[in-house]
């Protein structure tokens, strides 16, 4: 059974939000409303997720001005970190890459700090109008204006997208990182995971979307998985890159220029 989920309002907001509810086909509810399983909510500040219930965990959001994401920037992660080589970055070459699985945008925002282009698909509109807002944002900062204007974002499913997509805007690289089934136990997912889990599911179409990415993109697909994870599809990739927590599996789809 999908989770019920409905749009609130801090006062003051409640036309924005009833156009948001109207665009999304979600109902419009107030502000306390626990026959819901989710409140997409509008305040002052932003768009946010919230769980109901007596234990819920706080909202989800998008935040790429303040927080961990602007840690990372001001850390001037670099382009050696795992997640740029996966993609194929070099000192002389950034790629420009499609984002599959756009989620809350943390690995896009990433990549445009180290200055690519990232196109962003997401097929979930409550979790796209989190990253709108998130986008939204960021523009109106001065310290993440510049990179996110090179972040652009669509509503689609990645593999209807690539399908259409003309030869002359395929990408250098794909990136995905398919929601992975939770399998319990000591390693509790972070909670955006978990609510992702719970409004989302789990995502069956991984190996689909490896495939037509490989069909699409001009020198690699990129895909995240746990540390100890099978292969997506148990397709084997031509290389992998760990870091701590995560595996990074490359797939070539072009020769290398030169060794990744
Ligand atoms: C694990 S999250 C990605 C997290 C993201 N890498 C980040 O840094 O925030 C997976 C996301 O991919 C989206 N997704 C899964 N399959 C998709 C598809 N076929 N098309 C578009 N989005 C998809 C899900 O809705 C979910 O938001």
């Amino acid at each position: 059974m999908n989770p019920s989920i409905a749009i609130t309002a801090e006062p003051g907001f409640e036309d924005q939000a009833r156009k948001l509810a109207q665009r999304l086909g979600l109902e419009f509810a107030d502000s306390h409303a626990p026959e819901y399983s989710f409140l997409l909510q509008l305040t002052q500040d932003r768009l946010q997720l919230q769980q109901t219930g007596n234990k819920a965990p706080g909202p989800i959001y998008v935040e790429f001005a303040q927080g961990k994401a602007a840690h990372r920037r001001r850390q001037g992660e670099g382009r050696k970190t795992p997640l740029a080589r996966a993609v194929g970055m070099k000192a002389d070459f950034l790629p420009d890459v499609i984002d599959g699985t756009a989620g809350l945008g943390r690995d896009a925002f990433v990549l445009a700090t180290l200055g690519c282009r990232v196109q962003l698909v997401e097929q979930s509109p409550v979790i796209h109008a989190l990253l709108e807002d998130g986008l939204r944002r960021a523009a109106a900062s001065s310290q993440t204006r510049e990179i996110v204007s090179r972040i652009s974002l669509l509503l689609a499913d990645t593999a209807e997208y690539l399908g259409q997509l003309p030869a002359t805007a395929r990408p250098d690289a794909i990136y995905l990182d398919p929601m992975y089934p939770h399998r319990g136990g000591k390693a509790l997912s972070k909670k955006e995971m978990q609510a992702f889990q719970k409004l989302l599911g789990e995502d069956r179409n991984g190996p689909g979307l490896l495939r037509i990415a490989m069909e699409t993109a001009k020198k690699r697909v990129v895909v995240k998985r746990p540390r100890k994870a099978l292969f997506l599809g148990g397709q084997a990739a031509d290389f992998q890159i760990h870091s701590p927590k995560t595996r990074f599996d490359v797939y070539l789809t072009a020769p290398p220029a030169n060794s990744a």
